[in-house]
């Protein structure tokens, strides 16, 4: 039987990529169930709490996976206000962020149009989000802040275990027969915590029988981002701490050529949800132009999570198509399309 998704809109652009992305996942899989559920800062503005505790309990309850639009969060603090999205990935034991990045006419720094296809896998539960902060004082009475970084050995295992099982689909999936695996860190300053990260990835890959389609390689943080604009081409699978990931991935986001293009997933051991990489919006919310694209290739993600790849290949395919025909959003160049054009097209491309 078909598995049932929690559709979570969220504010602003939410209300809009959301419904889209329900339309994709109507038309590739008819009849399967949807349930729609609540989040974010108008939800906290209503009833006190972003993410309400019976939205958690359908979720756990009744779905095997889940869409996400996108919050606003005040940059004040706000009393009582903690991000939706955070206590999710925890609730849910959703520990990998896997952040596809693909555009055939990405730009390396000598400017020659050399594409990317690469995926950022973020560990999406320790690091510095342990949100272990404390306010000091110094012996001359000034503050001094403190923030504990957590990096375990588990997380970091199943963080590289979910990366490499990625790495050598993707070689599978490929002429060449082989992936390049890329291990970041930063262990030739902080040797403890990410040299555990370091040797616990290789340990990972050295338990796996050392797989010869896979070729694993090191590289430091700041030496990663230089490389991911000077050489976009060279990047395939990454995988990295959460605040190294986390920066990684949105710096990976502008080779895509719009955060409207960009679809993510949080994996869990039992359950997918499907989140494009933008926020909510305000800028261009209720306008009816925002991007769909990312919210689309999201549930395709999502499918492809739990089973679906014929359909998640099928959605693929036919956002390739009308991105092909020049049918987009005016996020990208030369776009002049409204969400409900692009979706439409995409429903089209996908009956035709
Ligand atoms: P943003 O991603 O919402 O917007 C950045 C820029 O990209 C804006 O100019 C926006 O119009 C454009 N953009 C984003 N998505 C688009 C789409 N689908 N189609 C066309 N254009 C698109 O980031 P910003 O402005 O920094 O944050 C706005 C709000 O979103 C804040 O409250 C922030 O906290 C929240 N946010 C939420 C995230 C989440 O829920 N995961 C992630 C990032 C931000
Ligand atoms: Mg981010």
């Amino acid at each position: 039987s078909l598995p049932t998704i929690g559709l979570i809109p969220g504010d602003g652009i939410g209300h809009e990529v959301i419904p889209a992305a329900r339309r994709i996942l109507e038309t590739v899989l008819p009849g399967i169930p949807l349930v729609d559920l609540d989040a974010g800062f108008a939800t906290f503005e209503r009833t006190g709490t972003a993410l309400p505790p019976s939205t958690v309990q359908v979720l756990r309850d009744q779905c095997q996976g889940a869409l996400f639009g996108a919050v606003s969060s005040p940059i004040h603090k706000v009393a009582g206000y903690s991000s939706p999205i955070v206590q999710l990935r925890k609730e849910l034991d959703l520990y990998a962020n896997v952040r596809p990045v693909v555009n055939k006419k990405a730009f390396n720094a000598s400017g020659e149009q050399v594409g990317c296809d690469l995926v950022i896998v973020r560990e999406n539960t320790e690091c510095l989000y342990v949100k272990q902060e404390r306010l000091e004082t110094d012996a001359n009475g000034e503050s001094i802040a403190f923030a504990t970084r957590q990096i375990s050995q588990r997380a970091s295992r199943r963080i590289t275990e979910t990366a490499l099982r990625l790495a050598q689909q993707r070689a599978a999936a490929r002429t060449s027969g082989t992936s390049l695996l890329t291990v970041v860190h930063k262990s030739n300053v902080l040797s403890v915590t990410d040299g555990l990260f370091r040797e616990t990835a290789r340990a990972v890959f050295a338990a796996a029988g050392s797989p010869t389609a896979v070729k694993i390689e090191d590289q430091l943080v700041d030496s990663m981002v230089y490389r991911l604009f000077r050489a976009p081409d060279s990047v395939d699978v990454v995988v990295a701490p959460n605040l190294y990931g986390d920066i990684l991935s949105d710096a990976a986001a502008a080779l895509a050529g719009s955060l409207g293009l960009v679809p993510s997933a949080n994996v869990g051991p039992s359950f997918v949800m499907g989140e494009p990489v933008h926020g909510s919006a305000p800028d261009i919310a209720g306008k009816g132009v925002a991007n769909p694209v990312a919210a689309i290739r999201s549930a395709g993600m999502l499918l492809a999570h739990l089973g679906y790849a014929d359909e998640a290949t099928r959605i693929d395919q036919a956002v390739e198509t009308v991105m092909a025909r020049g049918i987009a959003t005016p996020d990208v160049p030369g776009g002049k399309a409204s969400t409900n054009d692009v979706t439409s097209a995409v429903v089209a491309a996908l009956q035709a």
